[in-house]
């Protein structure tokens, strides 16, 4: 129930009041002054509290500064019959909701009522995504290598260097970069991605620097770029190992100098930047190659920090598995049962954590059982255990399907170990590695 604190010296007043409030549903305290008011936001807690102005005790602007320190998420309404402009402000000023003249007209106090109460819900949702989306933003997983990753993140975060984040595709590089920036005395600025390697040629120099209206054919409106953007905040330049030379002359450039011109435009904009770089290609190699300029690579390369491939730390495939079980289950409890967990262990995920948040989103949906039955090398609706869901109708093909879903199993149990798999089954080694083979079964790494 919603709870309302009215504090006010007379007693006609706190009568009338608190039938109106309650008549509309509220639970409703009252006090006749501030001392006995103040004991009862400590006791009663109430959210909103109307508070005179005009008390012989202790006027309200002295109590309004005390609830204000001792409660700052109680809400409190100002009240007076000869209040003047000057205390108004000064009440706002303090903190005070709003402020209502006397004679107390009840249309009016319901709907700041809706209003306050409105206001806060809004706000506790915001809470609520905020730590929600931080949620989504931390690095899961406890192997050494991710223990090590997070470590170097939370040391060269503060410390405005310039990070190089390699990595194959989809290990996380982007959310580390989010994360430098986050944990950076630059937080509350803007973090601007760039994926180099999806501007197109003729639109590279107006996307990073921007453009003046009527500066080419085309320009309607004047264009804010990426580079100006990021002013003061973070600039991740993703897929740097992608840029042609071109680009990669105009950044370093920029880069250099610190500063840039909007496309059309004469005045030099000096820029504040950190900037993040991402990669999956190997730059020494492109360097050798004549494909990524040195200079460009030693500006980024300040502090390099290596995101290890999923299969290197598989300890760290559970944790991912139900972190984002979690996410997509939407309310209903699932878990994974122990032979899914085992085979999403041992299964090579090329595509790294990108790839198992896929396949969890997909066997949430697919699988509507509370247990999730299912496996990364099938799609994850054809439950492995269930002979009669699959639509062979043939005797061959179901066996043949059935034979493939047993081999997998027992390579999963046996760490993808043919010998001991071939041993298990009571099969010869070579006779398993042929079936391995017609079937087309993965056997990672
Ligand atoms: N350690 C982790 N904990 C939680 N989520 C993760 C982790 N690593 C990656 N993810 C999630 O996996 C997805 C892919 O990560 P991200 O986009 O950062 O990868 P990437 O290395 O930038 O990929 P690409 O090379 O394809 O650009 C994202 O949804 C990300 O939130
Ligand atoms: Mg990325």
């Amino acid at each position: 129930m919603k709870k309302i604190l009215i504090i006010d010296d007379e007693k006609n007043i706190l009568t009338t009041f608190r039938g109106m409030l309650e008549d509309e549903g509220y639970q409703v305290s009252t006090a006749p002054s501030g001392s006995a008011g103040l004991t009862l936001v400590r006791s009663f807690e109430p959210e909103v509290v109307f508070l005179d102005i005009w008390m012989p005790e202790e006027d309200g602007i002295s109590v309004l500064e005390k609830i204000r320190k001792e409660s700052p998420q109680t809400s409190v309404v100002m009240m007076s019959g000869h209040g003047t402009i000057e205390t108004a402000v000064k009440a706002i000023r303090l903190g005070a909701w709003d402020y209502l003249e006397k004679p107390i007209h009840s249309d009016k106090v319901l709907v700041l009522l809706d209003h306050v109460y409105e206001v806060r819900a809004l706000r506790e949702q915001n809470k609520e995504l905020k730590t929600e989306l931080r949620s989504q933003d931390s690095l899961v997983g406890n192997s050494a290598a991710m223990k090590r990753l997070r470590q170097i993140v939370s040391v060269t975060a503060p410390s405005n260097g310039w990070v190089l984040v390699y990595g194959e595709n989809g290990v996380g590089k982007e959310l580390v970069a989010r994360a430098l920036h986050r944990d950076s005395t630059r937080a509350s600025e803007r973090f601007v991605a760039v994926n180099c390697a999806a501007i197109p040629a003729e639109l590279i120099e107006s996307e990073l620097f921007g453009h003046e209206k009527g500066s080419f054919t085309g320009a309607m409106e004047k264009k804010i770029g990426k580079f100006e953007l990021a002013h003061k905040g973070t600039l991740f330049l993703d897929e740097v190992g992608d840029m042609s030379l071109k680009m990669q002359a105009k950044i370093l450039r920029a880069l250099q100098e610190g500063q840039i011109q909007r496309v059309g435009g004469d005045t030099t904009l000096e820029l504040d930047l950190r900037v993040i770089a991402a990669t999956n290609k190997d730059l020494k190699q492109a360097i050798r190659s004549s494909e990524f300029r040195e200079d460009l690579f030693y500006r980024l390369n300040v502090i390099p920090i290596i995101v290890a491939p999923l299969r290197e730390r598989r300890e760290d495939i559970a944790a991912l598995a139900n972190h984002f079980l979690k996410r997509y289950n939407s309310g209903r409890p699932k878990r994974f049962s122990a032979e899914t967990l085992q085979l999403l262990q041992s299964y090579p995920w090329p595509g790294n954590v990108r790839e198992l948040k896929n396949w969890v989103e997909r066997a949430c949906i697919l699988c509507p059982d509370e247990t999730i039955n299912a496996s990364p090398y099938d799609e994850p609706n054809q439950k492995d255990s269930d002979v009669f869901s699959f639509g062979e109708t043939s005797l061959r093909q179901a066996k043949a399907h059935f034979e493939k879903q047993f081999l997998i199993r027992m390579l999963a149990e046996n760490d993808f170990n043919i010998s001991r798999t071939a041993h298990t089954i009571g099969v010869e080694r070579s006779h398993l590695h042929k079936k391995i083979k017609s079937y087309g079964i993965e056997v990672g790494s």
